[in-house]
């Protein structure tokens, strides 16, 4: 049997991004009370600091019946040079689904190749697939399942976010509006294969993303692993902080997305990210339910 890995967005079909988006909206009104993960074990790797990952994939893991064991690469072999494919060939003869956030994607990629359990992808320095499947089930709370009715403007660094955001573009085909400084691209392979389909666009100017959009959607400016750079970063993101008077130029609809943690004060006002039109605590709540719906399928067979 085919181990199935959420590497990144592209790794399921259309059809099982929406019946995973599904499942977990049933997940959170409390209608599925399966246990698909009833004495299974996920490995939670951590190479990077967590809060919303690290709680939501335990938590997430214990209602499904199943138990998460959290490895930081501060006390595991891993962290002393031992490599990723002995570590993958090692945990897959004691757990069942292994979860990694880590720095380089090729790390995520040899996980899998060498594992012969489910890898789950907490964040890379390429991608952050969870996060945006939470974003996606947000989306869907406020504006319905048509997700192609849906303009989506993300304003900031071409980073894992981004890049995941583009492959989601690509995949459900809504209208992606992407903002960012001339130096901050995102990954250019995966902003070419979505180009094909029309749907993403972009620009160095955040007002003309953010005009008319029904989703404003930005990230902090300097990410994991790039604090040296935060200075530099601050210079060249201005003009890209969203606040109340870019939100007017949003629909009349619109509403606020942060993955968290936010710099109040640089790319996001304290006024948006605790106003009405802020959503980034029902998105936070959503990691718990989206991850238990890729977790139920990847891991514990459902769908
Ligand atoms: N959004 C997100 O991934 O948060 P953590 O870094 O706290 O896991
Ligand atoms: N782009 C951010 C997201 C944090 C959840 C980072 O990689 O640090």
């Amino acid at each position: 049997m085919t181990v199935r890995h959420f590497l990144q967005i592209p790794d399921f079909s259309r059809q099982e991004l929406l019946d995973t988006l599904d499942l977990a909206a049933r997940m959170k009104r409390g209608e599925y009370t399966d246990q698909p993960l009833a004495g299974k074990t996920l490995a939670m790797i951590f190479t990077k600091s967590s809060t919303r990952t690290r709680v939501s994939f335990e938590v997430g893991t214990r209602q499904l019946g199943g138990h998460a064991l959290f490895l930081s690469s501060r006390d595991i072999q891993l962290g002393r040079g031992e490599p990723i494919r002995d570590t993958a060939r090692v945990l897959s003869r004691y757990v069942d689904g292994i979860m990694i956030r880590t720095f380089d994607q090729q790390d995520l990629v040899e996980l899998a190749t060498y594992g012969s359990v489910p890898v789950i992808n907490g964040l890379t320095d390429l991608l952050h697939p969870c996060q945006i499947m939470a974003d996606l089930q947000t989306i869907i709370e406020n504006f319905g399942p048509d997700l192609r009715g849906v303009k989506v403007a993300w304003v900031g660094d071409g980073n894992n976010m981004a890049n995941s955001w583009i492959n989601a573009a690509y995949m459900l085909g809504f209208e992606l509006r992407l903002a960012y400084p001339a130096g901050y691209e995102p990954n250019a392979e995966i902003l070419e294969r979505a180009r094909a389909g029309g749907n993403v666009i972009t620009t160095h100017d955040p007002r003309e993303a953010v005009a008319g959009a029904d989703v404003v959607n930005t990230d902090v400016w300097a990410s994991m692993g790039q604090e040296e750079e935060s200075a530099k970063r601050a210079r060249d993101f201005q003009g890209y902080c969203i606040s109340e008077e870019m939100m007017e130029t949003g629909s009349e609809r619109a509403i606020f997305l942060h993955c968290l943690p936010a710099h109040r004060g640089e790319e996001v006002t304290e006024g948006v990210i605790e106003g009405p039109r802020s959503r980034v605590w029902d998105e936070a709540e959503n990691r718990l339910h989206v991850q238990k719906a890729i977790m139920a399928r990847v891991m514990g067979g459902v769908g």
